[in-house]
């Protein structure tokens, strides 16, 4: 761990060397199944300007380049970046940035979408916190928070995907519109404060 409670970049970078993609991003029907799933999950069609911090290879981030008009990935390892800045090329409204969290969250930035897929177990608890006040701080009002983990024990992680999802669970300001729990992730989208369903945005509901 870091003195600022995160499990440190060369973990990341030693893996990164080790393979170009070390959780088969590209190749696993575990990874593409998790993606589509949270990519269906996202309650609007399109987004404005998006967040997803620790993009790894930018395989995620390439679905969501498809529905949001501007969208800031960011990761602590620099091949990590380098390669999802290859990966992103065709896109001109994604940029990819090497940010290590919490420090360097883009903190003057509003998003109507922030994305926590795969990295809220490398903080510790109270690291985790301020990460959730950074991303709930920069939600526009009724702004999406998706948040998606593995449920199995991890060794190195300094907390299990659980107990991140029980962190975002506990956070008053944020209303829970989806609930996926299956044996291996769980996702959970909010928005900051109250906001309508989808059926009811559409005029559905009586
Ligand atoms: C498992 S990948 C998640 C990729 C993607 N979000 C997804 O779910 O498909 C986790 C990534 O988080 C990055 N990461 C870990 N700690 C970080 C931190 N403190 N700041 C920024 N990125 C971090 C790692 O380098 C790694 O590339």
């Amino acid at each position: 761990m870091t003195p600022s409670g995160s499990l440190p970049t060369r973990y990341f970078d030693g893996l990164y060397a080790a393979a170009p993609d070390p959780w088969g991003f590209r190749d696993r029907w575990y990874e593409q199944r998790k993606r589509d799933v949270t990519l269906a999950a996202l309650p609007h069609p399109s987004y404005r300007r998006a967040f997803e911090p620790g993009c790894s290879i930018g395989v995620l981030t390439d679905g969501l380049a498809q529905r949001c008009g501007d969208l800031l990935a960011a990761d602590a390892s620099a091949a990590a970046v380098a390669t999802a800045r290859r990966h992103l090329a065709q896109h001109p409204h994604v940029r990819v940035e090497q940010r290590s969290l919490p420090d360097a969250w883009p903190g003057d930035d509003i998003f109507d979408l922030v994305v926590l897929s795969e990295l809220g177990y490398y903080f510790d608890p109270p690291t985790l916190e301020r990460v959730l006040d950074l991303a709930i701080g920069s939600l526009a009002p009724a702004g999406v928070l998706v948040a998606c983990h593995w449920r199995h024990p991890v060794r190195d992680y300094p907390q299990s995907g659980d107990a991140v999802h029980d962190a975002l669970s506990a956070r008053p300001l944020l209303h829970r519109h989806v609930l996926h729990v299956e044996a291996d992730f769980m996702l959970e989208v909010f928005t900051r404060g109250p906001a309508p369903s989808v059926a009811e945005r559409e005029g559905l509901t009586p």
